[in-house]
């Protein structure tokens, strides 16, 4: 083993990422080319765009994270990627290079799940933070992925110097970025909708609409149609505890007949004509009002309210009944200031821990993916060259 240097490369939905990583816990450098202004005008990501531009990026972007890390391709020693879930087609651009790359060097390739990736985003943090001081934390963790694709629960267990993963619940519909995003679009704010929500909410009444959480009723929901879906894969949602679902497709719902409602939907076309293409949600009280009235501002911050409120009901009962003294928080929404207050707060007065990615390893990275791939690395968990895209990998089911 040389020194434990791993290349991730991620590209699994809209961001083409490469990072360097030593041994798991040190990063080197983590370079992104983020698709948003590609995808920014569709209000959405398009899949086909999605692929072109990996394609464009990819070989710079690599480049890019060699050379911020001042590594050159002989001194890596495996090379870790993405191989599901997400878009088949992203994920094929990285595959595809990573195995070019393995093959050319004669480096071992590693394929890791987009969703433990996000897991090991905050255990890379905490071995960072610990570096040199004492063992990196390997207790069992209560782990929240909550993104744009995913709102998973999972019980995160150190075995045999890797980890393994149990699915404790999940969304049953939405995922509460995809809700964020959602909404961010019918209220014409820029597009991802996360950033924009969690920047307006501050200056919004959040009792001012109040949006409520049924709990999921399992059997209701499935009707028999689990085993032919394409989810049923990774979504053995009748055998969960219904107490650990999530459902974010109503809050969609009640928002959109709000606005229908209260007469806001010229307001808010009028607005996405010009917010969509700006980059950056305003700061201020005043650039707020400039954008929009104080009705929307309290019906944005209500649905973060209840958003975020469902998240920390759910995970927080199932950290009360499997006894985890540790939760962590990952994915893009975990970059959400009230998340982070709340679940923090909420963490302290139960004496348990509570940690969150940096707020660059929330979203979508590479660095997460050379951190999962370092104990895979460790326990000679290699690739077959016959590796291919997987968009609907499932983890710690079965
Ligand atoms: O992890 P990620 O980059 O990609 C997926 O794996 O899906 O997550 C992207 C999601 C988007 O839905 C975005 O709106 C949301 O994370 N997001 C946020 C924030 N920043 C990003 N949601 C709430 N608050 C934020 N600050
Ligand atoms: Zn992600």
């Amino acid at each position: 083993m040389g020194s434990g240097l791993i290349l991730g490369i991620e590209t699994s939905c809209d961001e083409t990422a490469a990072a360097v990583v030593e041994r798991g816990m040190r990063t080197l450098s983590s370079a992104v080319a983020s698709q948003i202004p590609t995808h920014a005008p569709y209000g959405g990501v398009v899949p086909e765009l999605a692929s072109r531009e990996h394609l464009r990026a990819i070989v710079p972007v690599v480049r890019e994270a060699l050379a911020r890390a001042g590594v050159t391709l002989n001194e890596l020693d495996a090379i870790a990627v993405t191989s599901g879930p997400g878009l088949a087609g992203a994920l094929l651009v990285g595959i595809t290079y990573a195995k070019a790359l393995a093959f050319a060097q004669g480096i071992p390739l590693i394929a890791v799940n987009h969703l433990e990736g996000h897991i090991h985003a905050v255990l890379l943090r905490e071995r960072e933070e610990r570096q040199g001081e004492s063992e990196p934390e390997n207790a069992p963790a209560l782990a929240l992925v909550v993104s744009g694709g995913h709102t998973h629960l999972y019980v995160a267990r150190p075995a045999h110097g890797t980890w393994s993963y149990q699915l404790v619940g999940r969304t049953v519909d939405d995922a509460a970025g995809e809700a964020y995003d959602k909404v961010a679009k019918l209220l014409g704010l820029g597009y991802p909708g996360g950033p924009w929500i969690d920047a307006l909410a501050r200056f919004g009444n959040s009792q001012a609409v109040p949006f409520s959480f049924a709990q999921v009723k399992t059997k209701a929901h499935l009707a028999g149609k689990i085993p032919r879906t394409k989810a049923a894969k990774t979504a053995p949602i009748a055998e969960l505890n219904p107490r650990f679902l999530f459902s974010f497709s109503g809050i969609k719902t009640a928002v959109l007949r709000y606005v229908e409602l209260h007469g806001m939907r010229a307001e808010a076309e009028e607005r996405a004509k010009h917010a969509r293409r700006e980059l950056r949600p305003p700061q201020t009280r005043a650039e707020a009002l400039a954008l929009c009235p104080q009705a929307t501002l309290d019906l944005i911050a209500s649905f973060q309210r209840a958003v975020v409120g469902d998240l920390l009901k759910k995970t927080f009962a199932a950290q009360e009944e499997l006894g985890e003294a540790r939760i962590l928080v990952t994915g893009g929404v975990a970059a959400n200031r009230e998340l982070r207050e709340r679940f923090a707060s909420e963490a302290a007065a139960r004496g348990v821990s509570v940690s969150f990615p940096t707020a660059a390893l929330s979203t979508d990275n590479a660095a997460m993916i050379a951190a999962a791939g370092w104990p895979r690395f460790c326990a000679g968990e290699f690739a077959a060259q016959e590796l291919t895209a997987d968009p609907s990998l499932a983890l710690g089911v079965g």
